[in-house]
């Protein structure tokens, strides 16, 4: 296994190669891959081909796989085009069709397209995301990741204190509500019920390295203790200043990549492409937390 970083004593962003990832993995392999997970936080691969099955094998060396769950109208089991262990975000149907511009599954994916930490508005978030680029759109379609530990370390000291005992509220209708949908027409009683907001801590600590973090997310919609408008202010400038170039990375992809990035201390997102036109088959398999972060 080689490592080379993208820029030099950076700790953002490690490309790994010599390593076939569709092959058995020796365990001092699999810590070594932890440990850069938790040092670099975005680890790309190239030239991984690899089969649905060999992709949960390899994500199962790491912890639990979470499941996306039914308890959306979207994401029912009888819609499905892969297996439950991937969550499946291209954006073809399961009669290999490109999603129609006003499918319901589109418009909930385009969710995709903000800033945002997998799952985090699961009470346990999501730990690491391991997404296989089986086919790739021509254009577009770029992911961006933003590390959270360099915007938190720059953050001076009063604002570091000003947000240490904050405690943000995550819901998928907040981020839903972000792309203007309208969440009495358009979700269900028992859909509103099922993403009833999660508390999460602003500032979270990774227990391996000690390092410091701002838990952002789109799905934040309010700060316990704030009225709601000011607390999407405060949230929506703080993403602007979380996702500022110098702590962007953007990742356009090449088919058979094969990244592994952690939720916890990074947000991404999806750029535009012609979702509608040509296939983009981008599968995600998914790592559950399991340490309460402080
Ligand atoms: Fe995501």
């Amino acid at each position: 296994m080689i490592i080379k970083l993208l820029k030099k004593n950076s700790d953002f962003i490690c490309f790994v190669s010599k390593i076939d990832l569709s092959k058995n993995i020796s365990n001092s392999n699999v810590k070594k891959i932890d440990k850069l997970i938790n040092k670099y936080a975005v680890l790309v691969f190239r030239d991984q081909v690899i089969t649905d099955q060999q992709q949960v094998k390899f994500t199962e060396l790491f912890g639990k796989i979470e499941e996306p769950g039914n308890n959306s109208s979207v994401a029912k089991s009888k819609n499905r085009r892969l297996s439950k262990k991937i969550s499946d975000v291209s954006n073809i149907n399961k009669n290999s069709k490109t999603y129609k511009k006003n499918d319901p599954v589109r418009l909930f994916n385009l969710g995709n397209r903000l800033w945002h930490s997998d799952s985090s508005y699961k009470k346990i978030p999501a730990k690491y995301s391991l997404l296989s680029a089986r086919s790739i759109s021509k254009e577009g379609g770029n992911t961006e990741f933003a590390d959270m530990r360099a915007a938190y370390d720059n953050l001076d000291r009063k604002f570091k204190s000003k947000i240490k005992n904050i405690v943000s509220e995550h819901s998928l209708i907040y981020s839903r509500q972000r792309l203007g949908f309208d969440i009495n027409k358009e979700l269900s009683s028992e859909e509103i019920k099922n993403f009833l907001p999660v508390k999460q801590p602003l500032v979270r600590k990774i227990p391996m390295t000690k390092r410091k973090l701002i838990y952002l997310s789109s799905h934040i919609g309010k700060i316990r203790g704030w009225v709601r408008e000011d607390s999407m202010c405060f949230i929506n400038d703080l993403i602007e200043y979380a996702t500022k170039p110098e702590f962007v990375y953007i990742h356009k992809w090449q088919k058979n990549d094969l990244i592994i990035w952690d939720n916890r201390q990074t947000m991404h997102r999806v750029r535009h492409f012609e979702d509608t036109k040509e296939y983009r088959d981008m599968r995600r398999t998914t790592v559950l937390g399991e340490e309460k972060l402080i």
